[in-house]
């Protein structure tokens, strides 16, 4: 990986959280989701300070206990990094996460309105922005101008929708400073923005237009947000060159699709607690497995999925006692209604589909609701079928890690809406998340598919992922930032731009 370097992650979840044991002794949680897996190879290999969020009781306290700032840390693989925990004010944090962060711009994000019913942006919302969202962002612009103080040869790179605000207030303290910022959700295209009051949706663009560099997954999330900044803002777009220049100031935008470390799901086939799942999976398993994998997030499409199950059984009949669609669900903020209401349609809908259909010996939907990773890999191992019809997603990384691993040749059916589908599209079994009859006729195609079909679909997919790694996406944030005519490498002086 070259040079090591100077960095400063800012994101609102940390690599690792901490808690109490039942004995009362601290206890370290390893940090789970996608950006924290990804970033976390980040701190092997450079100079890593991470600013977040104290989200734990545990992490407040050992917050306080360093009086806020930067203590060394140790990941997973072993490697030392400094961590900045931001205790930030619990009625602000709260209003943030789940009042703005995941139930407003998330569901903006992913088109998750019903528009002649939601949303209501009532005092409810404005009152989260002003006390909630920006004295948080307010927060984490602190305490990243202290870590550039520090270190000013540093690049900060920010990440995802909970910090919007952020780089234009460090901007208007830190002028030369580098800034990064790399979106992991898709960009709605620009009339669905009208839904924010014009003033909410001016200051997200002027936001995220503070850094240098902007990155998101895909081209089509790109080509979203250069539009967004025209109609917007009013600001100047280089489609060719795909710069947007607003207030003075430049910024790149680019598209790099998030990956995973191929070594670390081969290492992990052979595991001994994966083996030990692998092996409750197979003794409960029919003639075929259809398996998904998600946080019970809205946005995910579980209940479509479920619906488009129970209309293959109603077209195959030939089919029941023969197949389980497996649904490894994590339970995910569940402190937002939405999210609890929809965990609850999903239980609803899975026992509705059973009590229809279920015979002795044979349950058609498996649903477990938990965080077992372990399980997960085991159960990647074992389908035939992979459903991913999420109604938008950033990427689908699950998508990457089952295919990698997967033993019998499985079929991926995914949806048109994914950011993978723009990578691995063509290898798989396309659907559109809302039609629920070309979910069940995919589905019926995928297990009745040729052997030799199959085996060339997953090959291919398995060639895309090696070829690109989480490695390769790594190597191109930092080829970015020096793209950008900076050199910040270990000890170098940065010149302004
Ligand atoms: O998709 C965006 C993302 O930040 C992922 O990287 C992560 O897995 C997920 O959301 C988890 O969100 P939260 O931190 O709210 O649990």
């Amino acid at each position: 990986m070259g040079t090591r370097r100077k960095l400063i992650v800012v994101a609102n979840r940390a690599p690792v959280s901490y808690a109490r044991s039942a004995e009362g002794e601290r206890t370290t949680i390893r940090g789970g989701g996608g950006l924290v897996t990804a970033l976390r190879s980040l701190v092997t290999h450079h100079d890593v300070t991470w600013i977040a969020s104290a989200m734990s009781d545990e992490d407040r306290a050992v917050s306080t206990e360093r009086a806020g700032d930067a203590f060394e840390e140790t990941s997973r693989e072993g490697a030392p990094y400094r961590l900045r925990l931001v205790a930030h004010d619990t009625s602000a944090y709260d209003w943030y996460y789940n009042v703005v962060a995941n139930p407003t711009l998330w569901f903006l994000q992913h088109y998750m309105w019903g528009l002649p019913y939601a949303p209501d942006l009532d005092l409810g919302l404005h009152n989260a922005w002003f006390n909630g969202y920006l004295p948080v962002n307010e927060g984490f612009a602190r305490a990243t101008i202290a870590e550039l103080d520090r270190d000013p040869a540093a690049a900060v790179f920010f990440h995802d929708y909970h910090l919007y605000l952020a780089p234009k207030l460090v901007r208007e303290q830190r002028p030369d400073a580098l800034l990064a910022h790399f979106i992991h959700i898709p960009w709605p295209e620009r009339d669905y923005w009208h839904v924010l009051p014009e003033h909410l949706r001016r200051a997200v663009h002027e936001g995220v237009l503070a850094n240098d560099i902007l990155g998101f997954h895909t081209a089509r999330w790109k080509r979203n947000f250069l539009r967004t900044c025209e109609d917007v803002l009013g600001a100047e777009v280089d489609y060719a060159e795909s710069t947007v220049v607003h207030d003075g100031r430049r910024t790149l935008v680019t598209s790099h699709p998030l990956s995973i470390e191929p070594q670390e799901f081969e290492d992990l086939r052979d595991d001994a607690a994966v083996l030990e799942e692998e092996r409750v999976i197979v003794e409960r398993r029919p003639e075929f497995l259809i398996l998904r994998v998600d946080r019970t997030d809205p946005s995910k499409n579980v209940v479509r999925g479920f619906r488009a199950f129970a209309l293959f059984l109603d077209m195959h009949p030939e089919m029941h006692g023969r197949v389980t669609l497996l649904a490894l669900l994590d339970p995910s903020r569940q402190d937002v209604p939405e999210y609890s209401e929809y965990l609850a349609a999903i239980q609803r809908e899975a026992r509705a589909v059973n009590d229809r259909f279920q015979s002795e010996g044979w349950t058609p939907i498996d649903l477990q609701v938990g965080d077992n990773f372990t399980q997960s890999v085991a159960a990647y191992k074992q389908y035939d079928v992979l459903l991913v019809n999420a109604v938008f997603d950033g990427l689908n990384l699950v998508s990457k890690e089952a295919s990698l691993v997967n033993e019998r040749d499985g079929v991926l059916i995914l949806s048109e809406n994914t950011g993978a589908h723009e990578e691995l599209g063509e290898w798989a079994l396309t659907v559109n998340p809302f039609d629920v009859y070309g979910q069940a006729q995919a589905i019926n195609e995928a297990l009745t598919m040729d052997a030799d079909e199959r085996r060339r679909r997953l090959e291919a997919i398995r060639g895309s992922v090696r070829r690109h790694d989480l490695a390769a996406w790594l190597a191109a944030q930092l080829a970015d930032l020096d793209r950008v005519g900076v050199a910040f490498a270990h000890g170098d002086e940065r010149s302004s731009h």
